[in-house]
């Protein structure tokens, strides 16, 4: 079944925040290496994007969570799938991620990538759905805030679909 879906956030709009956003780290961690952590696999377009726009040398690994089934709501059980390539014990390092929902991920992933010791760990997310939070997560930075709705596009999946629009959509 083909689903609809209309744009909420469209390419353009998407690309220039990125670019901003990638300009900002880069201040941020000038003189510096960043350590980009993408969470696979709704990250993927938006990491790659960031850090073609970042200015400061950057490394990148990634990690592997479930916590959605294969629908809209969460399962609320969380598995490590793929866990880190790379040792992070003393590096700037930046959890890059696709949306912050209940919290739960990046909770979990927070408090696990602590406990490895890197020298600094934040964290920024391309859409941020504030109305749903259940866990409380520090943002470094955020691309945009959304409103309760299930969104596809730029990484972000319906059933492991949609991954690959190059917008921000609403599923109808
Ligand atoms: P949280 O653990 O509830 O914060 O959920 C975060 C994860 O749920 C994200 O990394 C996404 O994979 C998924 N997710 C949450 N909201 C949406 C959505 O609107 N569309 C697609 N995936 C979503
Ligand atoms: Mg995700």
């Amino acid at each position: 079944m083909e689903e609809k879906i209309s744009v909420l956030i469209s390419e353009e709009e998407v690309e220039n925040r990125i670019k901003e956003m990638a300009e900002q780290l880069s201040k941020m961690y000038k003189g510096g290496t960043v350590h980009l952590i993408g969470i696979l696999k709704g990250s993927v377009m938006f990491l790659a994007r960031l850090a073609m726009h970042m200015t400061v040398p950057v490394t990148m690994d990634f990690i592997s969570i479930s916590s959605y089934g294969n629908g809209t709501s969460s399962s609320g059980t969380i598995n490590m799938k793929k866990e880190l390539d790379q040792d992070i014990e003393g590096k700037e390092v930046v959890i890059v991620e696709d949306i912050l929902d209940s919290g739960r991920t990046l909770n979990y992933v927070m408090a696990y990538l602590k406990s490895k010791n890197p020298e600094s760990l934040k964290v920024i997310t391309l859409l941020d759905k504030p109305e749903r939070r259940v866990f409380e997560v520090d943002l470094a930075m955020t691309g945009f805030q959304i409103p309760d709705r299930f969104v596809v596009g730029y990484g972000l999946d319906y059933a492991e679909k949609y991954r690959n629009l190059p917008y921000i959509g609403v599923l109808d």
